[in-house]
């Protein structure tokens, strides 16, 4: 469907959980508190949802947390939505460091692609910002290429990661073929001690390393990224710039939280807690109704290049 922008609307984040082993500086504080699991939407519950996105023509689904696969069912639950009729994808953005066991069984279910979260290649910085270990994600990645899933990289360069590292990061992505994309720190007021670094500070500092960047008009999945090729590397480099180049006027996605509130915009408080409306007995009609409403009257933009935002991004899904 449209909304009030005249924006097709086709894409819908789904976070299954609000919890995640680990505890990115930039995401969410090392002691955060989380819902209990009756707060959770279940199984059930979501694929009910689904199947109403799906009648308002929403076609791509991506599956995020938290870290999605710290919920047992997951790879069921991406097979039950991938056998919805009009489901055209679903993929998934994980921190990587449970992919290697849960991997053969997301192949199964049929998962499309996958987003792997990896803001640096130094262990001990990774360790320092993440509170994980950098093996696990490293290996999950070998993997995903010998199993021919496409996958894609994920970076929020902050200022301690050197020029050294992103070009580390730049290598290993050319080696696997992988598009690698970095993100704008989004400003929480979790993170306000933190300096993120822009895309157009990447840029440069591409340049300056003698490298060559065409802007790429391909897209490389249904997100926010904007795509360029550089000289020498076999895979798109994508930016994802909340802050200077914000990419609201062309914004296909809605987002549903663990909790069940349908959220039209990342940022905005807007949006109706779905869970209340299926618990209380509402019929497919008034469940229609109810999400086409908060889909029409999705805000112009966002407001990260003003205010931090007051919730944690594990709490909304990213
Ligand atoms: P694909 O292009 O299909 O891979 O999807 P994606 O880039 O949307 O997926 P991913 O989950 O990897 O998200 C990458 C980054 O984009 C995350 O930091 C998200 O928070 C950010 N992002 C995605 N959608 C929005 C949005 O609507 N608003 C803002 N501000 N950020 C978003
Ligand atoms: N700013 C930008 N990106 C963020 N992510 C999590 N928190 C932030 C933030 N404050 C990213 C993660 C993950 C994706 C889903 O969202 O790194 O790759």
């Amino acid at each position: 469907m449209h909304d009030q922008y005249n924006r097709k609307i086709d894409y819908l984040r789904i976070s299954l959980t609000d919890r995640c082993n680990l505890h990115c500086r930039y995401c969410q504080p090392e002691v955060s508190e989380h819902v209990t699991h009756n707060e959770i939407l279940r199984y059930e519950e979501l694929l009910r949802i689904c199947r109403a996105a799906l009648q308002l023509g929403i076609r791509k689904f991506k599956i995020t947390g938290g870290e999605p696969l710290l919920r047992k069912g997951c790879s069921d639950f991406i097979a039950n939505l991938k056998q919805l009729e009009g489901a055209e994808q679903v993929t998934l953005t994980t921190n990587g460091t449970l992919l290697s066991n849960q991997l053969p069984a997301l192949i199964a279910a049929g998962v499309d692609s996958i987003n792997v979260s990896l803001d640096t290649l130094d262990a001990a910085y990774y360790t320092e910002l993440t509170g994980g270990s950098l093996d696990s994600v490293l290996q999950a990645l070998q993997e995903l290429q010998s199993a021919g899933i496409p996958f894609k990289l994920n970076c929020v360069p902050l200022a301690e990661n050197g020029p050294a590292d992103i070009m580390q990061l730049l290598k290993l992505a050319h080696r696997y073929n992988a598009p690698l994309r970095f993100i704008e720190l989004m400003p929480l007021d979790c993170n306000a001690n933190l300096r993120g670094v822009s895309g157009n500070e990447i840029r440069s500092l591409l340049e300056q390393a003698g490298l060559q960047l065409q802007p790429d008009a391909q897209r490389y999945g249904n997100g926010p990224a904007s795509y360029w090729r550089i000289s020498g590397y076999a895979m798109p480099v994508g930016f994802i710039e909340p802050l200077h180049n914000k990419f609201c006027a062309v914004c296909n996605r809605v987002r549903l939280t663990s909790v069940g509130m349908l959220k039209p915009c990342l940022y905005s408080d807007a949006g109706m807690n779905l869970k209340h409306l299926l618990r209380d007995g509402a019929s497919d009609a008034d469940l229609l109704q109810a999400m086409q409403e908060i889909i029409y009257a999705k805000p112009a933009g966002h407001s990260f290049d003003v205010k931090a935002a007051r919730f944690n991004m594990s709490q909304i899904g990213g």
